[in-house]
């Protein structure tokens, strides 16, 4: 039998409180690993602690805004007091605000790139001192940084930026073999994927090869099995799990 053993690893997972997020820190602990559930605000409170009080002692939750480098800071701190050490960093923390590049207001875009992919940069920044060698970086981007749909174009930037990020950071970090990869998922049935309009849903459903839109677990497994040893020759990649979907 071949099974993950994360024991003794400390992930740190922003945006854990729901969809993704929430899945990933489920398999991450039940794979042995110590995990720090990020939120933001009072908003998603209930649901990070409703979430770790379903888990064991090895987890703990922890408000702080990604476009707050301070606050994402304090909370590498806090993983460290608590676990010792830093092993693993999910990127997951992610926005939309879809709308037409000539009805975008500046908010619209400056809010995406902020939390979608300046996020992901101070999460990295943070991170990178603290992380111990043979380490773990999986950034969440999408399926929609490659393919580009109408009224995204915040949106697709970013998570092409978060791509290019990846790309990089595998080089710097990887002389402390620590791997940095990134996931393009197509749909996946989340609180996100609920704010799409019916028809787009009914559209994009159609030409799905597979079928069906994929469950929050099809990223979480993934991400789990590129958090364990039998993935450390993987880095700089750019993984889609999209059912067979090209857009
Ligand atoms: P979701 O909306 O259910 O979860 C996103 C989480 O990020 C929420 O818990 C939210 O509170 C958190 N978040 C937002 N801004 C934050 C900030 N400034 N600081 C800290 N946390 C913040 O979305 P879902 O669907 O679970 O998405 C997770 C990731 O997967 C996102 O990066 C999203 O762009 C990406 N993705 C999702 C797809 C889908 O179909 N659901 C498809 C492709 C990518």
């Amino acid at each position: 039998m071949i099974g993950i053993d994360l024991t003794d690893r400390t992930a740190v997972v922003t945006g854990g409180s729901q969809g993704i997020g929430a899945a990933t820190v489920t398999r991450l602990h039940e794979a042995g690993a110590n995990v720090v559930i990020n939120y933001v605000s009072d908003a998603n409170r209930d649901n990070a602690e409703q979430l770790r009080n379903g888990l064991t002692d090895r987890a703990i939750t922890f408000d702080a805004d990604v476009c707050e480098i301070a606050q994402i800071e304090a909370m590498f701190e806090a993983a460290v007091k608590r676990f010792g050490g830093v092993d693993i960093v999910v990127n997951n923390a992610g926005i939309i605000r879809d709308r037409a590049l000539k009805n975008m207001a500046d908010d619209e875009w400056m809010s995406v790139i902020n939390t979608n992919l300046t996020g992901v940069f101070h999460v990295c920044k943070a991170a990178e001192p603290l992380l111990a060698d043979g380490g773990r970086i999986v950034n969440i981007a999408s399926i929609a940084g490659l393919v580009g749909f109408y009224g995204q174009c915040n949106y697709a930037a970013a998570k092409a930026g978060v791509m290019g990020l990846t790309r990089v950071l595998s080089k710097e970090l990887a002389r402390r073999r620590i791997t940095v990869n990134a996931i393009a998922p197509g749909v996946i049935h989340t609180p996100m994927e609920k704010t799409l309009p019916d028809h787009v849903r009914a559209k994009m459903l159609e030409s799905i090869p597979l079928g069906q839109f994929g469950q929050p677990d099809d990223i979480a497994y993934l991400i789990t099995y590129l958090c364990s040893d039998m993935a450390r020759y993987i880095t700089g990649q750019v993984l889609e799990v999209n059912g067979g979907w090209h857009g």
